[in-house]
């Protein structure tokens, strides 16, 4: 079998058009006027003996790790013609990509997966906690609103951005996003938006579809301060009033779980995302000491031997400065390396659940204070 991939040209348009339409629209062609691809992603083209058989996109980011930022792909639309699968196409692509990716620059890479073992060949793995919560309207803490509250129509997403910036900053994997980025996180149909506070210290949307009794999802509920949280959530009840169960989702550290869980609360892991590291040292050198310490350390990866090191790590408050090294104070693999990069499960899980060798405590001491436990939840979908 013969395999080609790059990045889609003139030429291949159609072909990518035909494969997506096959494969995430029962067939129904895209409309001649619709940008597909579109030009904010990349799009990629595989050939399986020399006829187009596979797509893919990304979508550029900029993810947050605490006050670090790294480059991240966001893997989508992955698609292998029926009549093409089972032939490794779809694997030898995703192989493809994480060189590719790397040699364009991308630290990291994320996505959704149809399922997770498919993707774990390839180094991803499940990194953060979306937690969703589904809670009866009678077990919605009764809250004292204590900031205005008021309307805001999605031209005004940049009132939104300073409660955003300050959620993402605190925690891992949040995409930083722009002006035209938020329009396309609302979605098609402009959604009711509420803000707490002026400034805006915490934000809410829903969609309000449905009728009386109907749960009631929230599409994205943010918060910088316990205030605007608290806020927010009274509004949110008042809005579910008329309405069945309230569902929306919080990182590990969101107040309901710490403050308001009760009876009859249903709470489950929703729409994880996995993350994998493809540019070891660069990511390592993203991060944002709060302290100052070194070790070496050496990160398994068959798909991306340039990864492997082992790797001399000193870091201090004026940052992080990474060397090749001979031997290793801590090991790992890839799908570890990218979990504790970002920071949930962070390095010391890790260890504990002995994912991580160890062969010197100090060492592992300074790589647990720099690889730091984050919450990590990416809230935009691709
Ligand atoms: C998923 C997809 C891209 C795989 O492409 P492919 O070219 O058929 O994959 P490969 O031939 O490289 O690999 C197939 C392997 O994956 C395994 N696999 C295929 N479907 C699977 C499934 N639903 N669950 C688990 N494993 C699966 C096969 O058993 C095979 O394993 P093997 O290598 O041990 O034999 C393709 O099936 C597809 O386009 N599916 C529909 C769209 C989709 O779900 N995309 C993913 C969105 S994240």
């Amino acid at each position: 079998m013969g395999f080609e991939f790059r990045e889609v040209t003139a030429e291949d348009v159609e072909a990518v058009r035909h494969i997506w339409s096959i494969v995430y629209r029962r067939g129904e062609p895209i409309e001649p006027g619709e940008e597909v691809p579109r030009a904010d992603r990349l799009s990629f083209v595989g050939f399986l003996d020399g006829r187009p058989g596979a797509a893919f996109s990304i979508m550029p980011m900029k993810v947050t790790r605490g006050d670090g930022t790294l480059s991240c792909a966001g893997v989508a639309s992955v698609a292998v013609l029926p009549e093409a699968r089972n032939a490794r196409l779809g694997s030898a692509f995703m192989e493809w990509s994480l060189g590719d990716l790397r040699a364009r620059g991308y630290e990291t890479a994320a996505l959704y997966a149809y399922r997770d073992s498919f993707y774990r060949r390839f180094g991803y793995e499940v990194t953060g906690r979306r937690w969703q919560i589904r809670c009866p309207p009678d077990r919605l803490p009764d809250l004292e609103p204590t900031l205005p509250v008021r309307h805001v129509t999605p031209e005004e997403a940049h009132l939104l951005d300073r409660p955003y910036r300050a959620f993402a900053r605190a925690r891992s994997g949040l995409f930083l996003r722009e002006q035209s980025d938020w329009i396309n996180r609302f979605g098609k149909r402009p959604p009711m938006i509420y803000a707490a506070g002026d400034p805006v210290e915490a934000y809410a949307w829903v969609s309000m579809e449905g009728s009386f009794w109907d749960d009631l999802p929230v599409g994205e509920f943010v918060w910088s301060t316990p205030a605007g949280y608290e806020t927010m959530l009274a509004t949110l009840r008042a809005l579910d009033i008329n309405r069945g169960a309230l569902i929306w989702h919080e990182p590990s550290d969101g107040p309901f779980l710490l403050s308001h869980m009760d009876q009859g609360v249903r709470v489950c892991l929703d729409r994880h995302t996995m993350f994998r590291a493809l540019e070891v040292p660069n990511a390592l050198r993203r991060l944002v000491p709060e302290s100052s310490g070194e070790f070496r350390i050496r990160v398994d990866d068959s798909h991306l031997p340039a990864n492997v090191g082992p790797w001399q790590v000193r870091f201090g408050l004026d940052g992080v400065d990474v060397s090749p090294a001979k031997e290793a104070d801590l090991e790992l693999g890839i799908a570890a390396f990218s979990q504790a990069l970002m920071g949930e499960p962070s390095l010391e899980v890790l260890l504990h659940a002995g994912k991580v060798a160890s062969h010197d405590e100090a060492a592992t001491r300074a790589a647990r204070a720099l690889l730091s436990p984050r919450p990590t939840i990416l809230m935009d979908y691709f």
